[in-house]
Formats: C-alpha cells, sequence, structure tokens
C-alpha cells in the first residue's frame, strides 16, 4: 500500500492539470547562482520535478533529487533525459529522514516543510554548504495547517547561527488572480561549522 502522501501526490503529478510543468527555477536560487560552487554535491527535498535541481545540474553540480512521489521523480527524469542532464533519484518519506552526515554542497527546500529535516540539514550540509529553503509562512487571514506551516520568525531562528544571506517574510502572489497572495518565508544560509 503506498504512503498517503504518495498516492495523493502521485495523482496530483499525473493529472492534466499538472501545474508544476510550468514551474521555473525559483528565483532565490537564480540570484545567487555565481557564489555557488560549479561542482560539487546538490541535494533537492520534496524536489517533484525538480524546478530547481536541475538548473543546478545545468551549472555544472551533481543532484539528488528526493521525494515521496515517483510519478513526480519520473518526470524530473524525464526532463533531465531531454536536456542532457544527469540526475540522481531517491524515493524517501521525508517525515521520518535520514540524510549522510557532511555530504551536500547545497540543499534545496522547496515549498515543502518537514521539521525533523531542520536537523537532518545541520548535519547534511558541510562546514559552507548553502541552505536555500522557501516554503509558506504563518498567515492570519487563511487557516492554514501549521503543520505545513512555518511559524512567523520560525526559519531564521533555525539557523540563526549560521551565516544568513538573505532572510524575507513575504507575500508571494498566486498566478491566477482567483486566489488570494500566500505569506511565505525565504532564506538562504551558509552552514558555518
Ligand atoms: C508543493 S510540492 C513542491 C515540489 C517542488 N519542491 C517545487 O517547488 O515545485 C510538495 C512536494 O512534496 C512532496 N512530498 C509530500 N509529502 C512528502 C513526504 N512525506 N516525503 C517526501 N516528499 C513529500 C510531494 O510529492 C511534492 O513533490
Amino acid at each position: 500500500m503506498p504512503h498517503p502522501d504518495a498516492q495523493i501526490w502521485n495523482a496530483r503529478y499525473l493529472s492534466d492539470d499538472n501545474q508544476y510543468l510550468r514551474r521555473q527555477p525559483y528565483s532565490l536560487v537564480r540570484s545567487f547562482v555565481d557564489q555557488l560552487p560549479q561542482g560539487g554535491l546538490a541535494l533537492e527535498v520534496a524536489a517533484g520535478m525538480s524546478p530547481v535541481g536541475l538548473f543546478l545540474a545545468s551549472k555544472g553540480l551533481r543532484v539528488i533529487a528526493m521525494d515521496i512521489s515517483e510519478a513526480g521523480l519520473r518526470l524530473a527524469q524525464q526532463r533531465a533525459r531531454r536536456r542532457s542532464l544527469p540526475l540522481n533519484l531517491v524515493v524517501m518519506d521525508l517525515t521520518d529522514p535520514w540524510l549522510p552526515p557532511s555530504g551536500f554542497d547545497v540543499i534545496l527546500n522547496f515549498y515543502f516543510l518537514s521539521r525533523p529535516l531542520f536537523e537532518c540539514y545541520r548535519q547534511a550540509l558541510k562546514p559552507g554548504g548553502w541552505l536555500f529553503f522557501e516554503t509558506f509562512s504563518e498567515d492570519n487571514r487563511a487557516r492554514s495547517n501549521p503543520a505545513h506551516t512555518l511559524d512567523s520568525g520560525e526559519l531564521y531562528s533555525a539557523f540563526q547561527n549560521w551565516d544568513i544571506l538573505y532572510w524575507k517574510e513575504t507575500w508571494k502572489k498566486r498566478r491566477s488572480g482567483m486566489f488570494p497572495s500566500r505569506r511565505i518565508a525565504q532564506l538562504v544560509a551558509r552552514k558555518t561549522i
């Protein structure tokens, strides 16, 4: 029996209305890309179709895309092959994660929240390694599931001992004007020790 999250997300990725097909590399990573190592190993967690991982693969990094949805990862693999980019896939339930210590130069966490990953990131990044994190944050106007939503200031506090290069809580406009903007938090930080 597949994990319930896998069932939900496989169906989304396989639907005719797969909005993730249109997703472009996030500006948070694009704006720092010139400062990133030219090689090395990057991990994109909850990667889905790997919008940023593939971007870093095109810049010369080796990339592992990790997700619970095999359907999402298969689509990421197809995209990678079309662009002749290498991409390694791992299927994992990231609510109960394990990552190898000091293995990664870059970790990408976009639009997914599993708090046990915070400690994993502290262990799994090499000293000087980069963490890019962007996801939904507490919004007084909207009822959102606290398990999937950062508290205000939480992301900053979680990595405050690192070298924080960028941190912002802001509003993200939806592509369709039918839905209201959502509150997000963004962080770019480097592990100091
Ligand atoms: C909102 S999508 C974001 C995908 C991608 N990061 C992006 O920005 O386009 C959330 C992703 O989390 C993955 N996911 C959901 N629950 C998960 C779990 N328990 N373990 C690992 N990945 C999970 C989904 O399959 C999906 O790809």
